[in-house]
């Protein structure tokens, strides 16, 4: 795997493949990496000739300074857990090569999407997200993209913004990898205690719950249900929401429509996202 720090560099490398007609993946992370960041570089790798990883915490993105400061860093493993999987080439750029000082900020029309759920408890948290992966893809210029669903509306902000630059790039989304327990794989499962871990099982019991539970009418007594079993086990639920896959929230669900289950709940100030189709 080759290893590039500047975008002069990684662009000069990718022109040469581009030249020879080769496809690339790109698989954007803030390190602290997973099998669930593992499967997005094993599926780019089945569908490209060239896998491309970057790896950079992105300040923008954090409305949480504390978050931002805990934010696990495991680079050494992230390298050798890359070689090991066969990525190509590791992007891992400094904060001033992608916010140079003149950088201009520019502001994304994301719409309702970027309101609700995340969007709602993280204020500013998708623009700054855009505005990393915006930079990222005009340095990478990928066919493909790949999203873990964990990250669901990421998923649905981030096609939003590649329809809005004109882009043909292809957005894959592969489905969440879970714990034994049940817990969605993530970075931010490095800072659970071991208690809390196995604790944090409930998300995944809550989303089932409810995909077992799910009926048709108002679904507010079934989220009530779904918050006091949270609750009950020590996490502060900031929501759950019912769904369309546009991620328009339903309070009374027809019986028919396809629908998705996403939550966010803090225990012991980790915060945890997870989401599961429920029909
Ligand atoms: O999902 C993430 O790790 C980040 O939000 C991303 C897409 C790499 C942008 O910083």
């Amino acid at each position: 795997m080759i290893i590039y720090k500047k975008i002069n560099d990684i662009t000069q490398h990718l022109d040469n493949h581009r030249k020879e007609g080769h496809t690339i993946g790109f698989v954007p992370t803030m390190g602290a990496l997973h099998n669930g960041h593992i499967s997005l570089i094993t599926a780019s790798n089945i569908d490209n000739d060239l896998t491309v990883c970057s790896i950079f915490v992105n300040p923008t993105q954090f409305n949480n300074s504390e978050d931002f400061e805990k934010y696990p860093t495991t680079l050494d493993n992230d390298i050798d857990l890359l070689e090991l999987n066969d990525c190509d080439i590791l992007f891992l750029p400094s904060t001033d090569e992608i916010y140079p000082p003149n950088f201009i900020k520019q502001h994304y029309e994301l719409g309702a999407l970027a309101d609700v759920l995340e969007g709602k408890y993280r204020p500013g948290h998708f623009q700054g997200v855009c505005m990393v992966v915006d930079k990222l893809i005009s340095i990478i210029q990928c066919d493909t993209l790949y999203l873990g669903q964990k990250d669901y509306q990421q998923c649905l902000v981030i096609s939003k913004l590649i329809e809005l630059k004109g882009l043909n790039t292809f957005v894959k989304i592969m489905p969440t990898i879970r714990e034994d327990n049940g817990l969605a794989m993530s970075s931010r499962n490095k800072r659970l205690q071991i208690g809390e871990f196995n604790n944090a099982a409930t998300l995944y019991k809550t989303l089932s719950y409810l995909k077992n539970n799910i009926a048709p009418g108002d679904v507010n007594s079934i989220i009530s249900e779904a918050t006091n079993l949270l609750t009950n086990n020590g996490f502060i639920v900031d929501y759950i929401e019912v769904a369309n896959e546009q991620l328009e929230i339903i309070s009374n669900w027809d019986g028919k429509s396809k629908t998705i289950c996403l939550i966010a709940a803090s225990i012991n100030n980790v915060r945890l996202i997870d989401n599961l189709i429920l029909t």
